[in-house]
């Protein structure tokens, strides 16, 4: 599966922002505090994620300990953050990192994310040992390669992370029972939506869950109606800065955004995302749910699945079918982690056909080596949703999610979750629209 070339261009063109000035690799790694020996004989290798729920944290004990098993002399432990998105894990990540402890890897989103935060800057190891052993550069889609690489000084191409899966951001999730028993259809377009979203509020269904305690959950809504009322070459433009963020459009995608948000809960700001996902889910057989419907990434399908909860339906977020708001999971090897040579088998594993498809399907993601898909039979398979999202990957317009790192640097995605959260707390269009403005000025890209 390769991605047919004009969706390549799209992530490209998104993230040519970083292609340049990069470091070179291979620092010597002095002996940091990570990575020390556990038992007698045992080397630890302390990797650090944010999977601490549901599907999430299953599917890396799963993967974690298959490779403990097959490595009675090394042991993988997650140093888990929780805080969805990282939204606590990342700055704690980031100051060891600058500190020069960082743990032996770790979570991190591929583009902007990776490569500002610690590519360029020169904290990470290159593996382009391991692309070349496993033969990586044809198994991964050339959009991914793209987004975990940089070149050098002397213009050569290195590659940083080994990608673990790839997510869709741009999901509805709802209830189906819900909608069977009032008449419903899931919504295709925001208009759609409301009609919708009346009738259940009519029953008293909370229409859409939301759990924002991590802003990122609320933000992730924003950039939906920004795919759905730009289009995907639009939105590519909103990060590029062919997209004018002072337009109508944009104006007419945040006061959509204000009115969604009025169809909440109104615990959302003290719900995290599975809090929220979990309000779908009705408390015992035949109770009504808290709410009927949930946008948001398609670890909600691990989730659901984790718990058991199979009467969930999806459907691309109003507005955006054939496209693909896309993140993805990826762990690197930090110029300064202790045990180098541990760390690489892992990260072998993680990048292997065999390892995709132990972690993959209990996340909802699909796989982002090109050779998995094929989990043995005695092993957990991909689950409906994820044989649908196998099919949009190959199909659809490709997007890069500003949430989740892909689509712009750190600093602008801050900046925009500043506005936002300013903007749930006190809904005022031409605040939040200017402070978009301003923040595409301060990242560098408009003028
Ligand atoms: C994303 C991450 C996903 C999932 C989600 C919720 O940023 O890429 O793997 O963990 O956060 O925590």
């Amino acid at each position: 599966m390769n991605l047919p070339s004009r969706r390549i261009l799209a992530v490209i063109s998104v993230t040519a922002l970083v292609a340049s000035a990069c470091s070179s690799s291979s620092t010597p790694a002095p002996a940091g505090s990570s990575g020390a020996s556990s038992a007698a004989g045992v080397t630890n290798i302390e990797v650090v994620s944010w999977w601490t729920t549901g599907g999430e944290a299953s599917g890396f004990n799963a993967i974690i300990d298959k490779f403990n098993q097959d490595n009675p002399t090394l042991k993988v432990t997650n140093s888990a953050i929780a805080g969805g998105a990282g939204s606590n894990a990342q700055a704690a990540l980031q100051n060891r990192v600058l500190n020069g402890n960082p743990p032996d890897s770790f979570q991190v989103h591929m583009g902007h994310e990776l490569l500002d935060t610690y590519v360029t800057p020169g904290y990470m190891d290159n593996l382009d040992d391991l692309y070349a052993a496993n033969g990586w550069t044809t198994q991964f889609p050339q959009g991914v390669l793209n987004i975990v690489s940089a070149k050098d000084s002397a213009g050569t191409l290195h590659y940083y992370s080994v990608p673990l899966d790839i997510h869709r951001a741009n999901v509805l999730w709802y209830n189906k029972t819900v909608f069977t028993a009032n008449n419903l259809t899931p919504p295709t377009t925001w208009d759609q939506f409301f009609t919708a979203a009346d009738a259940l509020k009519a029953k008293g269904i909370t229409p859409l869950a939301v759990g924002d305690n991590g802003i990122w959950a609320t933000g992730m809504i924003l950039e939906s109606i920004l795919i759905s009322t730009l289009g995907a070459d639009g939105y590519n433009g909103l990060w590029t800065g062919s997209t004018d963020w002072t337009s109508s459009k944009v104006t007419d995608a945040l006061n959509l955004y204000a009115k969604v948000l009025t169809y909440t809960n109104t615990d959302h700001s003290s719900l995290t995302w599975d809090q929220a996902a979990d309000y779908l889910i009705p408390a015992s057989a035949g109770a009504q749910p808290k709410a009927a419907m949930t946008l948001m990434g398609d670890w909600a399908a691990g989730e659901f699945d984790n718990k058991g909860f199979a009467d969930y339906g999806w459907i691309a977020a109003p507005g955006t079918d054939k496209i693909y708001d896309t993140l993805a999971d990826s762990f690197g090897l930090p110029s300064k982690a202790v045990n180098k040579a541990g760390v690489k088998m892992f990260l072998t594993l993680l990048g292997s056909a065999a390892g995709q498809d132990i972690f993959n399907p209990y996340k909802g993601s699909i796989p982002a080596n090109t050779t998995a898909g094929n989990p043995p039979a005695s092993a957990k398979q991909y689950s409906p949703y994820q044989k649908w999202a196998m099919g949009e990957w190959k199909a659809d317009a490709i997007v890069p999610s500003l949430e989740h790192g892909a689509a712009a640097s750190p600093k602008w995605k801050g900046a925009w979750e500043t506005a936002v959260t300013s903007f749930v707390a006190n809904p005022n269009v031409a605040t939040l629209q200017a402070a978009l403005v301003q923040a595409c000025k301060d990242a560098g890209v408009c003028k």
